[in-house]
């Protein structure tokens, strides 16, 4: 029998626990696995094992016979202090914790390599999305050239709910958090920060150098309105928070609202659901689909790493290494290219002297023209609409 403890019993960790519980996973595992510590600050009394429960951190690290442990508490700390002293130990860790992996990754990986452990965090990005260990396995006969993905399940819920259901974001994000889909503050789902981890995780991951999170642009959704929504359906277009990354000379990475064309198929991801388009040298383009946030969507990605850990407890580890970037190795944003929805308050003719076929959709909002312009450098852009009385803009995904 196995023994691994769980760190954090809220909206994962229970799911953790629970799938643990009702299934039998011994021959998954090639060993029964047992639940023998949960780390919690709260009591729960009521629980059929409170016995399992404790506060104090030190029973399940100096417990030699613990060999994995699920850190589903979420933040940097004590989640990172926590992380380090098990893998120290020789404890193997999963973790649902993408804030963790994106600051902390390389060190963390570090030690683990080290110490011939597993760090494994599948559950970081989207939810439940098998993503993780497609892209450091079953794609490793591809250069990646290009990751563009609905990271985050708490926005596309709430731009959902605006586009289908015509709610306010406040009632939409207030329905998201009682999901369990957001996180403690909700900011970090709603500003972008929480898909921009991800998207460095996946891209440090893609190109083996980290990408630090920090050197991501990123933008949330907060000033998405339900008049942008209705601009976008009449030109052809929904409107999505998108993580995109690409390589060429440099890497270039953006977290942002984007158009994205309803022939693309990210459009059609809808409510929790997440999707990742990767683009491989060999592969060509691939989706991969399913909840990107929940209890038991993203409990089931950290129980089949505490399987997968388990199942190799006696062999020598795959690692990840993720070595420091270069400086200068990300492009400016200003040097990136793509089309522009643009809104402003300017005659028609003021906007053909400036861009070439713009394609305008009219009556949308009164006294206001919103139209696409054609590629271009973001540099380009903001030089070009200084001149116009701009009321926004968001950058469009084509198909
Ligand atoms: P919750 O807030 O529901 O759960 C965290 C739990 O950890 C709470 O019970 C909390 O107790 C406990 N906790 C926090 N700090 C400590 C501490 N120092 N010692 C002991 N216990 C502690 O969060 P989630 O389950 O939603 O998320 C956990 C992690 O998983 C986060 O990193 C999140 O980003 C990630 N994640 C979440 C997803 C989701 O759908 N919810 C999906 C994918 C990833 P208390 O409540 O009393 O503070
Ligand atoms: N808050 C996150 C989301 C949880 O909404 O996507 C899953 O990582």
């Amino acid at each position: 029998m196995v023994k691994v403890a769980i760190l954090g019993y809220g909206t994962v960790g229970s799911g953790v626990y629970e799938i643990i519980h009702d299934n039998d996973f011994t021959e998954q595992a090639l060993n029964p696995i047992k639940i023998t510590h949960i780390l919690d600050i709260r009591d729960f009394p009521e629980h059929p094992e409170k016995d399992i429960f404790t506060k104090n951190f030190d029973d399940i690290l100096n417990d030699d016979e613990v060999y994995c442990v699920a850190e589903t508490m979420g933040g940097l700390h004590p989640a990172y202090e926590f992380t380090k002293s098990l893998l120290e130990k020789g404890k193997n860790v999963v973790t649902s914790n993408k804030e963790l992996v994106a600051t902390y990754g390389p060190e963390l990986l570090a030690i683990a390599k080290d110490k011939n452990v597993n760090y494994l965090f599948e559950a970081s990005v989207g939810g439940g999305i098998p993503i993780i260990k497609p892209m450091c396995s079953s794609l490793m006969s591809n250069k990646i050239d290009k990751i563009v993905g609905i990271l985050n399940g708490t926005t596309n819920f709430i731009l959902t709910e605006m586009i289908n259901k015509n709610k306010d974001f406040d009632e939409a994000l207030k329905n998201a958090q009682e999901n369990g889909y957001a996180e403690r503050n909700p900011s970090a789902d709603i500003e972008g920060h929480d898909a921009c981890r991800k998207l460095a995780i996946l891209s440090s991951i893609a190109w083996g150098n980290f990408v630090d999170y920090r050197d991501i642009v990123t933008e949330g959704i907060t000033a998405i309105s339900l008049e942008d929504v209705k601009y976008a359906d009449k030109l052809g277009y929904v409107i999505k928070l998108i993580g995109f990354a690409e390589k060429k000379q440099k890497i270039f990475a953006r977290v942002s609202p984007m158009f994205v064309s309803k022939k693309y198929p990210l459009a059609g991801v809808e409510s929790v659901f997440n999707a990742i388009v990767v683009k491989g040298n060999y592969l060509g383009t691939s989706m991969f689909y399913g909840r990107g946030a929940g209890k038991f969507p993203t409990a089931s990605a950290v129980v089949a790493d505490i399987i997968e850990s388990v199942r190799h407890i006696n062999a020598k580890k795959a690692y990840i290494e993720w070595k420091p970037s270069e400086p200068g190795y990300m492009l400016d944003i200003n040097e990136s290219v793509c089309k522009y929805f643009v809104k402003c308050t300017n005659s028609r003719e003021q906007i053909d002297s400036l861009f070439d076929n713009a394609e305008f959709a009219d009556g949308v909002v009164e006294n206001e023209t919103g139209f696409i312009t054609t590629q271009m450098t973001e540099g380009d852009f903001k030089e070009k609409i200084k001149s116009l009385n701009v009321t926004g803009f968001i950058r469009v995904l084509e198909a």
